[in-house]
């Protein structure tokens, strides 16, 4: 198989990391491979906020930790269990070796045209976020794609120092594995494809 299949099917999400750190040589070139993903009018309407200090991530996580807590029980999480939810999640973030919030930055336009528009940049910004992911495994690295900013925004936004435009929607954990991450099953190409001769 030639590398870029290689590649394509050998990166699968990690989410246990050794505390072996990452070479910056590396993680620039992660970037500059997600930068030069396909975007929508070509805007590139994202932006990378690279956390790779302990104060930085224990930061995040401090201001995070309440917001989080309380939003995952508004998205009707128990107490007891968004606590925990929350904890774990300092844990596992702050021994993370880099962490990459990926953001979005909307723009303001006519309300007809506000959905596309929103659309296209998420769409792009998640283009953007697969190639960094390829891009990891391509470099030897392990990576997962994490949810965690939707349900907290304004932290993440504010950790970044953005303003209002900028909306987080995804926390990508990047490092090396300290195990050999899972194999997810996918379904056959069959059911997923369907071609019109
Ligand atoms: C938009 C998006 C959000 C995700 N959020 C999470 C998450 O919050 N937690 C997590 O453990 N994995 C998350 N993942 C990773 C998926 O669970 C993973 O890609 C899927 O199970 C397939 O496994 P694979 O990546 O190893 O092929 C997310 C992936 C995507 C694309």
């Amino acid at each position: 198989m030639d590398d870029f299949y290689k590649t394509v099917f050998s990166r699968r999400s990690c989410r246990s990391f050794d505390v072996k750190p990452v070479p910056e040589d590396k993680l620039l070139r992660i970037l500059e491979a997600a930068n030069a993903a396909p975007s929508a009018h070509n805007a590139q309407p994202w932006h990378f906020c690279v956390i790779t200090g302990e104060d930085g991530k224990r930061k995040l996580f401090e201001s995070a930790g309440g917001a989080y807590t309380s939003d995952l029980m508004y998205a009707d999480m128990p107490e007891d269990e968004a606590r925990r939810r929350a904890d774990e999640s300092k844990r596992f973030f702050c021994s993370v070796p880099v962490l990459v919030i990926v953001f979005v930055e909307h723009i303001s336009c006519a309300p007809d045209k506000r959905d596309i528009e929103r659309a296209l940049r998420v769409e792009s910004a998640a283009a953007a976020t697969a190639q960094l992911l390829l891009a990891a495994e391509h470099e030897g690295l392990n990576a997962c794609w994490y949810c965690m900013p939707h349900y907290c925004p304004n932290v993440f936004r504010d950790f970044a120092g953005l303003g209002e435009a900028f909306e987080p929607i995804a926390l990508i954990a990047l490092g090396y594995a300290d195990k050999e991450p899972k194999r997810r099953e996918k379904r056959p190409l069959l059911e997923k494809v369907s071609v019109i001769r």
